[in-house]
């Protein structure tokens, strides 16, 4: 475990950079170990769920070496059957997605992951494989990793998702581009579109029609290049330090703004922060712009649950923002949170009261009564990055400062996220 505190210090001034995409990430490795040909990866998520990606790539065969300027190349296309069980430690993304990449392979791979991942449904992208004509078992009642994947032929079908989740669209994409005939997945809202806008650089051409996307197997699937934008996500944590400490004046570089992403920028322009966008262009297959954040009396928000799957992994810091708004800010429909990397609606729960925060839990989010300042104290991450990095960006405006009993959980998603936020408020 290793402590860290943050205080309030300056104003956040300057400009940051961001680690690449996570999502974006660990598709382009996935997609790349499985395209015949050599992909190259530039501006690479530097985290541990990248990292896991990785692993299981190289254990399937691929061949993966970095470049001279640090980007990962691949040379895909050559899988064959794993001599150990694949860990995708920490990374619900690396797990489910490859049980898709997996099921239509000619062997047999088991799937499993950390302590966290382990407590985490994968039935969810099990049963829906199943209609493709996958062979999957988990363990508890096909619920929990370890995952048994028996690799077999699959023939196209047309699946409802039944929850918006990008991790059960896209395990289901790519199992349909290696089966017979075409697959429609139809998610009942939009969620981020990262798989559906990379697969066309690898050869496989996407249909979109509302909330269904449609894919053809056996095509001409090869490698590529991708350029991975700045993670919205880690951006998030910047920008909020940025919106709730007066003073600050940041400027954020290359951010991703996928309209399935930037929920929490338009969250913070809601809420009454300055954000403003510059500089946008496309970089490639994604928009990317530099942000620039300014502080401002934030006042508080209702977020219901349209809005959940846009900011689902930004909840944990809407609720440190909302405790700095004067008033009742509330989240609704946010259920999905009790299965992330920690329960994360009783984690920001109990964080937010221990450093002072009044805050009441739901069963599917908060009522939190924010009174523009907060005492601060010591918090328990329970090995979650987004829980660490959020009550982290709270100390900088919280009397005592925060401490969170561990902060290596943020090499997750953003190893660099300690040193970034410290260089802002220097
Ligand atoms: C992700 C999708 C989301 C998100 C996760 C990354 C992805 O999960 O919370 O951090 O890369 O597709 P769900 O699909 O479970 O909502």
């Amino acid at each position: 475990m290793s402590r860290a505190t943050v205080r309030p210090g300056r104003p956040l001034r300057g400009e940051a950079s961001l680690p690449g995409d996570k999502s974006i990430t660990q598709r382009a490795i996935l997609l790349g170990a499985l395209a015949p040909g050599t992909t190259i990866i530039r501006g690479a998520n530097p985290g541990a769920d990248a990292a896991a990606a990785l692993g299981i790539a190289r254990a399937l065969g691929t061949v993966v070496r970095r470049g001279s300027a640090g980007e990962i190349v691949l040379r895909g296309g050559t899988f064959r059957e794993p001599e150990r069980v694949l860990d995708a430690r920490n990374s619900g993304t690396a797990l489910r997605l490859s049980m898709g990449l997996l099921a239509a392979q000619p062997f047999l791979s088991i799937l499993t992951g950390d302590a966290s991942l382990r407590r985490r449904p994968v039935d969810r992208v099990l049963v829906p494989l199943r209609l493709l004509g996958a062979d999957l078992s988990a363990r508890g009642g096909d619920r929990l990793a370890p995952v048994v994947v028996r690799g077999r032929p699959l023939r196209g079908a047309e699946v409802e998702t039944g929850l918006p989740s990008a991790q059960v669209k896209s395990a289901l994409l790519l199992a349909a581009l290696q089966a017979e005939g075409t697959t429609v997945v139809r998610e009942p809202a939009e969620t981020r579109d990262h798989t559906e806008r990379m697969l066309p650089l690898f050869g496989v051409p996407v249909r979109r029609d509302g909330l269904a996307v449609s894919v053809t197997g056996g095509g001409s699937l090869h490698g590529t290049e991708i350029d991975v934008p700045g993670d919205a996500s880690a951006a998030a944590f910047l920008a909020a330090a940025a919106a709730i400490v007066p003073g600050s004046d940041v400027l954020l570089r290359g951010v991703g703004v996928n309209p399935t992403r930037r929920a929490f920028f338009d969250f913070l322009v809601r809420a009454g922060a300055d954000v403003t966008m510059h500089d946008a262009r496309d970089a490639g297959h994604e928009p990317v712009a530099d942000l620039r954040i300014r502080h401002r009396t934030l006042r508080p928000l209702e977020i219901g649950p349209a809005e959940i799957p846009g900011l689902i992994d930004e909840l944990p810091l809407v609720a440190v923002v909302a405790a700095f708004a004067r008033g009742v800010s509330t989240v609704r429909g946010a259920r999905e949170l009790r299965v992330k990397e920690s329960d994360r609606i009783a984690s920001v729960a109990a964080a937010l009261r221990a450093i002072g925060g009044a805050i009441e839990e739901r069963e599917d989010g908060w009522s939190i009564e924010g009174a523009g300042r907060l005492r601060g104290g010591s918090v328990e991450t329970r090995g979650d990055h987004r829980i660490a990095m959020a009550f982290l960006v709270a100390g900088l405006r919280a009397a005592e400062g925060v401490t969170v009993d561990d902060a290596a959980p943020a090499a997750v998603s953003d190893p660099g996220f300690l040193p970034r936020l410290r260089k802002l408020a220097r």
